[in-house]
């Protein structure tokens, strides 16, 4: 078990409500631990992946009627955690010691979060998820040999945008950053008003700068929204640490207009954003995001990735940075 009780604090996504729903149990991997998603009726439970007796994983088990079965001698888990049958000794009431260890689950947002120690809070907030003007498209999930907080600070970096996305996100005519503020609050790091030169910024055709809002929520979630009079889209993404350079990242993108667009068109935009951030990603070393502000350079475009080291700094994140 890691040690870093900031994220081990933390929700965690995992994998979406869909995936779990047509295989009914999953095996995946969280900060270093595995674990086995399954699904008892409504109730969605995620338990260490291991069966007491021999250590086997309860993830290449079956789920029957309410319990999930181990798949070398059978021993039979109900959804409280018990072993309630042992077939070699069916007669035997099975030991008090046969029980899995549990942890906290919550379905948000179309999405299994995790929470292997106690959760300070609850899983970060999406205002838009409830607004139905808002179309919603989930983007994902993107694998990446990368730290979480190395991705994050990817998603809040804006200076890359006609280097990495050029034609999409940027213009190489228009590589200027204009003075923005970005400060730590109480909700995380927020910046406001950050201008971003872009060549369709709304699917019409025509280039314009437009005023992006950015906020990290939590050391692994962050927010972007890009708005102008009537428009308004936004991401929330939200990365799933297995270890402390492989990742997942997920991406909620929504947008109040465009509501004719084909869904599939959507997230192939997003997929090839995404497959120009990866090499970029894999390449960068330190692999850990380093926190002291004295290691690499920052100049002012980079206000963002500053608050936000300062501010994991702050709360002592370890896992993923150095
Ligand atoms: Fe699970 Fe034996 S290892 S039943
Ligand atoms: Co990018």
């Amino acid at each position: 078990m890691i040690d870093d009780a900031v994220l081990l604090n933390d929700w965690h996504p995992v994998a979406t409500v869909e995936s779990l729903r047509a295989r009914q149990v999953l095996g995946v991997r969280l900060l270093e631990e595995d674990i086995v998603l399954w699904q008892a009726g409504d109730q969605v439970l995620a338990w260490q992946d291991l069966c007491i007796h021999r250590g086997t994983r309860l993830s290449l088990g079956k789920v029957e009627d309410g319990t999930l079965a181990c798949p070398y001698h059978g021993w039979t888990y109900d959804a409280r955690g018990r072993c309630v049958h042992i077939p070699a000794h069916p007669d035997q009431v099975p030991p008090a010691k046969a029980r899995v260890k549990p942890y906290h689950t919550r379905v948000q947002y179309g999405l299994i979060w995790v929470c292997l120690g106690e959760p300070s809070q609850d899983v970060p907030p999406f205002p838009e998820w409830d607004d139905p003007s808002f179309r919603k498209i989930l983007c994902g999930p993107y694998p990446v040999r990368a730290s979480g907080p190395r991705i994050v600070e990817n998603f809040l970096d804006i200076a890359h945008f006609p280097f990495v996305h050029e034609g999409i996100l940027g213009d190489k005519a228009h590589p200027e950053i204009s003075d923005y503020r970005a400060e730590v609050t109480p909700e995380g790091v927020v910046a406001q008003g950050v201008q971003v030169y872009q060549p369709d910024p709304y699917g019409t055709g025509q280039g314009d700068t437009v005023s992006y809002t950015y906020k990290a929520l939590r050391p692994l979630t962050a927010y972007l929204l890009k708005e102008s009079a009537g428009p308004r889209f936004s991401i929330l993404l939200t990365i799933t640490p297995h270890a402390a350079t492989e990742s997942t990242a997920w991406m909620w993108m929504t947008m109040n207009y465009g509501h004719d667009i084909p869904e599939e068109e959507l997230r192939s935009w997003q997929d090839t954003i995404f497959s120009q951030d990866r090499p970029i990603l894999e390449s960068q070393r330190p692999e850990l995001l380093p926190l002291d502000l004295q290691a690499e350079l920052h100049l002012r475009s980079d206000r963002l990735a500053i608050a936000y080291r300062t501010w994991l700094n702050q709360l002592g994140l370890s896992f993923g940075t150095a």
